[in-house]
C-alpha cells in the first residue's frame, strides 16, 4: 500500500471548515492508503512560542475529533509529532543542506509576516517551518501528502530537499512526495468571509448545539432584502453559501428558489440550513460524548500510533545516517 501523510496544527479548536475540507478527506484516504496522521505541535510553537498553554488543549480537541470525524486507529497511524522526536532528528539534518535563499523565498513566509503583526515571526523557528514539515513527511517515506493548495510551496520545498539530499549523498533514502489536491468545498463563515478561526467567524465542533444554532440564525443574509416580502439574491446571502456545502441539490434549489420570489423568509432558510448542519455534527457529538466516557482512550490511541510511526522513522533515520558517515 501506498503511504499518505498530513499533519494539523493545534493552532485553534476544529471547524466545520476543516472537517469538511481536510478531515473528511483523511477518512476517506484511509481506506486505501497506509495512512499517517498527525497533530503538528511544534509547528504551532512557530507562531505561539509566547503563548504555548494553549496548544495542549488544542491537540486534545484536534485528537478527539479524528476520532470522532472517523479517523479509524485500526486503520491508520495517529500522533503527535513531539512524541516522536525523529522529527526533530531528521529537522536538524536537513536544516544544514537547506539553502537560506529557499527558506525566504516561500510565500507563505512573507505573507504571514505581513498578516500576523501581533505576534513576534522573526525567529529562526519560524524560517524553518518548510524544514520541519519536510522532515515530517520524508520521516515516512511518505508518496502523497493530501493538503489544500496553501501548501503546495511547502510541498515543492520538500521536493527540493529530497532531491538535494539524493544528489549530495547518492542516497534515495528520501522519496519526493507529491501533494494530493481534492475538491474541497470551501466553507464560508459566518460573516461571509472564509471561514478561519483568526477571524473569529467559524462553527467549531465543540460548539454545543445552541451555539451553533446561535451563530447560524444570527447571520447576516442579503442586506439588500429589506423585508420578508421582497424579493432576494441567495448568492448575497453567506447562508446560501453554507447551503451549498450542507445540503442537498433539492433543498439548494428550493431555498434559491424560496429567496428569489420571497417565498421563504430568511429565518425558514437558516432553519432548513441548521437542520442539515446537525446532521452533519450529530454523529460526531454523539462519538465525542463515547470517547470522552472513555478517559484513557486518547492516551492508548496517540501511545499505539507513536510506536508505530516511531519503527516507521527509525527505519529510515537508519539510511539517512548512513548516508551521512554518521556514527
Ligand atoms: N503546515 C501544515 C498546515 O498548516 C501542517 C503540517 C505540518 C503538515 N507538517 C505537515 C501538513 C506535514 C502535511 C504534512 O496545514
Amino acid at each position: 500500500m501506498e503511504r499518505v501523510l498530513s499533519g494539523m496544527q493545534p493552532s485553534g479548536y476544529l471547524h466545520i471548515g476543516n472537517l469538511m475540507g481536510a478531515l473528511r478527506n483523511w477518512v476517506r484516504l484511509q481506506e486505501e492508503y497506509e495512512c499517517f496522521y498527525f497533530v503538528a505541535d511544534w509547528h504551532a510553537l512557530t507562531t505561539n512560542y509566547a503563548n504555548p498553554s494553549v496548544i495542549r488543549d488544542y491537540t486534545a480537541d484536534l485528537l478527539l475529533n479524528f476520532l470522532a470525524a472517523g479517523l479509524d486507529p485500526e486503520k491508520c497511524t495517529i500522533f503527535v509529532q513531539s512524541k516522536v522526536p525523529a522529527h526533530a532528528e531528521l529537522h536538524v539534518l536537513l536544516s544544514m543542506i537547506t539553502p537560506l535563499g529557499w527558506l525566504e523565498r516561500v510565500p507563505t513566509y512573507k505573507e504571514k509576516k505581513e498578516e500576523i503583526r501581533n505576534r513576534d515571526l522573526g525567529t529562526y523557528g519560524f524560517l524553518g517551518y518548510p524544514v520541519l514539515q519536510s522532515a515530517d513527511i520524508l520521516l515516512y517515506r511518505a508518496k502523497y501528502v493530501p493538503v489544500g493548495i496553501d501548501q503546495v510551496p511547502h510541498l515543492e520545498i520538500t521536493r527540493e530537499i529530497a532531491r538535494r539530499f539524493a544528489f549530495l549523498y547518492k542516497n534515495d533514502a528520501l522519496l519526493e512526495p507529491e501533494p494530493l489536491l481534492a475538491e474541497f468545498p470551501k466553507v464560508t463563515g459566518v460573516d461571509g468571509r472564509k471561514m478561519s478561526k483568526s477571524y473569529d467567524n467559524a462553527v467549531y465542533l465543540n460548539d454545543p448545539p445552541e451555539v451553533v444554532e446561535k451563530k447560524i440564525l444570527t447571520m447576516v443574509t442579503d442586506t439588500q432584502r429589506m423585508r420578508r416580502t421582497d424579493p432576494g439574491d441567495p448568492e448575497r446571502s453567506p447562508v446560501f453559501q453554507l447551503h451549498k456545502v450542507f445540503s442537498s441539490k433539492d433543498e439548494l434549489d428550493e431555498v434559491a428558489e424560496g429567496c428569489r420570489k420571497a417565498k421563504i423568509g430568511c429565518i425558514d432558510c437558516k432553519r432548513i440550513l441548521i437542520r442539515n448542519l446537525f446532521k452533519v455534527l450529530e454523529p460526531i457529538w454523539t462519538k465525542r460524548r463515547e470517547i470522552s466516557a472513555r478517559p484513557g482512550l486518547l492516551d492508548e490511541v496517540v501511545a499505539s500510533g507513536v510506536q508505530k510511526a516511531g519503527r516507521a522513522a527509525a527505519e529510515t533515520m537508519g539510511m539517512v545516517k548512513e548516508a551521512l558517515g554518521l556514527y
